[in-house]
């Protein structure tokens, strides 16, 4: 078991920031990526069709023995996280995205006030910010949902003046005034970062939950005394349509062999 593959899905390009992640700090660990480049974006579809696309997913990934499944999506972490950790049960262990990062939140931003950018499914499902409360330390938290940005990123316009105008838009809203720091709750938006960064001059932490993902992944594979100990790991990437962009980052982002498979799961 230590050694079967860890699964890990997304719409899209976005979980391939938290696969680099994990990559990078379990180097023995096999990945296997699944984007669901065929229903891009979650974030603007219904709860019940993330669950259905979630549902499916998994099952491929349990197929393929995966140890864990990390749902690498913030919009599938909202709408299907429980649902996919009952149906999957005991087979393998089901983690998501969000829940690191509000672990994080709670330790460095008590009594703070936060913003959050997601999808539209990620802010309207309040998860976050009912996660938030839960911790019961007064931390205020804004959301503001930004579609656009999913999809420009997605295209491979984030490095260029349509994503700058887009950001500063976005980030002008009145509702994230005096924000100290901002989650990005889209695996998307690390893309952006810089970008981000820039608008905020650097005075806001803008929150890039994939590292912070890839070391709760690290102590759960501890805790449950599931580590690896591959020697060779080669990281497989399915994608439910094949897409340019997603070509392209894969092999920019893992920088070594990349074996990138159109799975037609729906066809
Ligand atoms: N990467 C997905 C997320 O974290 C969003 C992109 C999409 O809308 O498909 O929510």
């Amino acid at each position: 078991m230590n050694n079967n593959p860890i699964g890990i899905f997304d719409s899209g390009i976005g979980g391939l920031t938290v696969a680099k992640a994990v990559s990078k700090l379990l180097p023995k660990e096999e990945i296997i990526y699944f984007g669901d480049t065929a229903h891009l974006p979650y974030g603007d579809k219904s709860t019940a069709a993330i669950q259905s696309y979630s549902i499916k997913i998994c099952n491929l990934l349990l197929e393929k023995s995966c140890k864990i499944i990390l749902i690498a999506c913030n919009s599938a972490s909202a709408a299907a996280f429980n649902l996919v950790k009952e149906y999957v049960g005991s087979k393998a262990i089901v983690l998501n995205v969000i829940d690191p990062a509000v672990e994080y939140i709670g330790e460095y931003y008590s009594q703070k006030k936060i913003g959050l950018i997601g999808t539209k499914r990620t802010v309207l499902s309040d998860v976050y910010n009912q996660k938030i409360v839960e911790l019961n330390k007064s931390i205020e938290l804004k959301s503001l949902a930004t579609p656009l940005l999913a999809h420009i990123i997605e295209e491979g316009f984030a490095t260029n003046r349509v994503g700058d105008e887009v950001v500063h838009q976005y980030l002008s809203d009145d509702i994230l005034d005096d924000i100290e720091a901002l989650i990005l709750g889209c695996t998307h938006y690390p893309l952006i970062k810089d970008k981000i960064d820039s608008f905020y001059a650097s005075q806001v932490e803008v929150i890039d939950s994939s590292e912070v993902v890839a070391i709760s992944l690290k102590e759960k594979l501890e805790t449950h005394n599931l580590l690896s100990d591959n020697k060779n790991t080669i990281h497989k990437f399915y994608v439910s349509d094949y897409t340019k962009s997603f070509e392209e980052s894969t092999k920019i982002f893992f920088g070594e062999k990349v074996i990138l498979k159109h799975y037609k799961l729906w066809e």
